[in-house]
């Protein structure tokens, strides 16, 4: 059977083709929208309702698969160039219409949140899922391209990359009747075969130690965060881009990164461009129910295209800090938040502000100070701030957090006895400075707030297929 997408895409009519898709909306007992999913398009299929019998009819309903076979005839109706005269129809599979959750109307994302199984089957979720998929191959294309090794960094780790404790347990312990301590609690330590270990974080620190023997790499898998945190941004799984460069120093990294980014958006408009043009719809459709002061001014499509043809600013975290020191409480616009303390981490409200208001532009902030960035980024001569990049992106905030990795063996190791990060465990990552050390750096993007931002979707709920969520984990 052909794809919908190519019958739609045809120059000219064609007899006798064949197609297998769902059903979206019968009408009038004669006009049948059919989906298979190639394209966001249903190709109109039309019924010889004189000659089918009544018993066929009654079963075209929404959510039935079909295979179809007719004409691919000139439509004069439906809005499209081409329909199909049908001139055979078997119903593979019924789907009764009362028990049906995906009804043709609008649902709203929190219903068709619970039912991620069957939300793939509207217009929006097929989209959405197709852009991933094509940003996902695009990740691939730009580092495979350039020379970067793919890298398949372990899921079960005896490490905490970050250092922030937001590890989920990994355990091989029998379920019901697992080992205790003397005290009676469930003995972790004894968790898988013998170790404590954990989901991964990231990739980073094995990737570093293949940097360093590739010269260019990339991961791009799974990350576990044990992170309670209930906003629009943040899953418990999600995926990670973690490119790692040997000899690169963070303006090389940054210079990496927006290109990166560049690329596999302008990949995306190129390779989707039906998808995107309905998001984009979708979005202003949106907008319409939101006070005035509240819209966007721009549409999907001109905010991705913006974010191709302009530079990404680049501004160092101590004048951020300035700027928002000098930036008034504007109740009216939600900013009221005002930093104090050179030091402090940025807010999401700041970062909004600096992004959304300040420069109009995804901005990249760099050198941070030591004392709330990761134990691994290179310190600065200052010995206050580290080689540290973020990047900012308007209605998303952080989208990728990266740095100069501290090549220094005593610096490093100095580093973690403050922090208390245990050097034994890290023994192997401390090799990679044993032996040829050299400058390095990297970057971690989160796939799904790329995803996130392609789309114009609002919450990181729905742009993964089956969401890891303190409240979603079901199935
Ligand atoms: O800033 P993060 O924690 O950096 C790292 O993990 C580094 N090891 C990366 C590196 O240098 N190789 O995470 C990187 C990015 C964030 O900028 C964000 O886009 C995404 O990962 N991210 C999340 N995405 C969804 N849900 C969460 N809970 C996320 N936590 C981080
Ligand atoms: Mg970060």
């Amino acid at each position: 059977h052909t794809k919908v997408k190519d019958l739609l895409n045809s120059t000219k009519p064609i007899d006798g083709i064949s197609v297998k898709g769902w059903v979206r909306t019968f009408r009038n007992n004669q006009f049948l929208a059919l989906n298979d999913g190639s394209i966001i398009h249903n190709i109109q299929c039309v019924i010889d309702f004189e000659n089918t019998p009544a018993e066929t009819l009654k079963r075209i309903t929404t959510g039935a698969a079909v295979a179809i076979n007719g004409n691919l005839v000139e439509s004069k109706g439906s809005g499209q160039q081409f329909e199909i005269q049908v001139t055979q129809l078997e119903i593979l599979g019924d789907s009764d219409p009362e028990k049906y959750p995906i009804q043709p109307k609008k649902h709203s994302l929190e219903f068709l949140r619970e039912n991620a199984h069957l939300r793939v089957r509207t217009n929006s979720f097929g989209a959405i899922m197709r852009v991933r998929s094509v940003l996902s191959f695009a990740v691939h294309h730009y580092f495979q391209d350039r020379g970067f090794v793919y890298v398949n960094t372990p899921i079960i780790t005896g490490s905490d990359a970050e250092g922030a404790g937001e590890m989920f347990h990994v355990t091989s312990l029998p379920i019901g009747n697992p080992p205790k301590t003397e005290e009676g609690n469930v003995d972790y330590k004894e968790d898988f075969f013998g170790k404590e270990t954990n989901l991964t974080v990231s990739g980073q620190l094995e990737a570093e130690t293949f940097a360093m023997a590739l010269g260019q790499v990339y991961t791009f898998g799974p990350t576990f965060r044990a992170e309670n945190s209930n906003t629009s941004r943040h899953l418990a799984e999600f995926w990670m881009i973690e490119p790692e460069v040997a000899f690169n120093d963070l303006d090389a990294n940054m210079d990496l990164a927006e290109d990166f980014i560049k690329y596999v958006i302008r990949y995306a408009l190129e390779k989707c461009p039906e998808d995107l043009t309905f998001l984009n719809q979708r979005l202003k459709d949106e907008e319409k129910n939101k006070p005035m002061a509240e819209r966007s001014e721009m549409s999907l499509l001109e905010k991705l295209r913006f974010v191709l043809e302009n530079n990404f600013k680049r501004v160092s975290y101590t004048e951020a800090i300035d700027i928002l020191k000098n930036c008034k409480p504007n109740k009216k616009k939600k900013f009221n938040y005002i930093i104090e303390e050179w030091g402090a981490d940025l807010q999401s409200e700041h970062e909004r502000y600096l992004v959304e208001k300040h420069f109009n532009s995804p901005v990249i902030l760099f050198d941070y100070p030591a004392d709330i960035k990761a134990f691994y980024m290179r310190l600065n001569d200052d010995n206050k701030t580290v080689r540290a990049m973020d990047i900012l992106f308007p209605g998303i905030g952080e989208i990728v957090g990266g740095s100069q990795r501290e090549e220094r063996l005593d610096v490093l190791q100095q580093k973690m006895a403050e922090l208390g990060v245990d050097e034994e465990e890290l023994k192997w990552y401390l090799d990679t400075r044993r032996f040829g050390s050299a400058v390095h750096s990297g970057f971690g993007l989160g796939f799904e707030r790329l995803v996130l931002f392609v789309t114009g979707m609002g919450n990181i709920r729905d742009v993964i297929p089956f969401p890891r969520t303190p409240q979603n984990a079901d199935f």
